[in-house]
């Protein structure tokens, strides 16, 4: 592999009942990485594990060879888009994106360059002055893309970004991302739940079931079978359909 970008080893959280346990994964430089898993299978806690939100863990998790808890917040350079986008319902369009560049203090026209350059990338120039609110689910997307990506982070971090999207609009948002991977070089990992959706965004697939990261497969090689029971079930219905296409 080339240089990781993202480095986790042995790495475990427990919350509540739930436990993350014992993943190992390196993601490298530029690759788009996709989780898939069922609902509750702990996609979620494994991004924000990544993105260094739990203090309390075991194993480690390092960003470009330094573990992530020791950088702090607001230089980790990693942006995130949650799964209900989380954008500031007070705030137009324009101030969403121009957050993080504003807690920083960055200079007014600079804020101004940067939101003109990604409004021309993510087609968003026409609803810089609208709020989330009167917004439709694609602009919605587009908006905590530019918001995650103003800052130029070495690595995007998605969960499950896609899925309140109707179809035509999740084909379209497939090609923004495969742009906005061109134009900015970041590394991309991302949450889903939807087999299609990893196979056709990510070089690889890791396959995760309850709490730990059971297989990672190449996304061409995503449905063999092999030894393991719970990952056939998981790909189950799926591979009887991949084998008959
Ligand atoms: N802070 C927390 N405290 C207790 N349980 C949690 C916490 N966060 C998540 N969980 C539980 O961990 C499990 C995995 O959650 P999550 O990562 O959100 O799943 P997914 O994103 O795959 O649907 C769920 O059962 C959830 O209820
Ligand atoms: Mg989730």
């Amino acid at each position: 592999m080339v240089n990781a970008m993202v480095e986790i080893n042995n790495y475990s959280v427990q919350l509540g009942k739930f436990k993350l346990n014992q993943i190992n994964l390196n993601i490298g430089e530029k690759e788009i990485f996709a989780v898939l898993g069922r609902t509750g299978s702990g996609k979620t806690v494994l991004l924000e594990s990544v993105a260094g939100f739990y203090r309390k863990f075991s194993g480690k998790v390092m960003i470009q060879g330094i573990p992530v808890i020791d950088v702090p917040l607001e230089k980790r350079n990693i942006g995130f888009v949650y799964q209900d986008f989380g954008l500031f319902p007070h705030m137009t369009v324009f101030d969403n994106i121009t957050y993080g560049l504003k807690i920083r203090k960055i200079d007014k026209g600079v804020q101004k360059e940067r939101v003109d350059k990604m409004a021309e990338i993510l087609s968003i120039g026409h609803i810089l002055k609208q709020y989330p609110g009167t917004l439709s689910g694609g602009e919605r997307q587009r908006t905590a893309l530019a918001r995650a990506l103003i800052l130029n982070p070495q690595l995007l971090l998605m969960d499950e970004p896609f899925s309140s999207l109707d179809p035509a609009t999740k084909e379209n948002m497939y090609d923004q991302i495969n742009k906005i991977h061109d134009i900015f070089g970041c590394t991309i990992l991302f949450v889903t739940h939807d087999f299609n959706e990893a196979q056709r965004m990510a070089n690889r697939i890791g396959i995760m079931v309850n709490g730990e990261l059971k297989a990672i497969r190449k996304s061409t090689d995503l449905f063999e079978r092999c030894q393991d029971e719970e990952i056939n079930q998981f790909l189950g219905s799926n591979y009887e359909r991949s084998v008959h296409e």
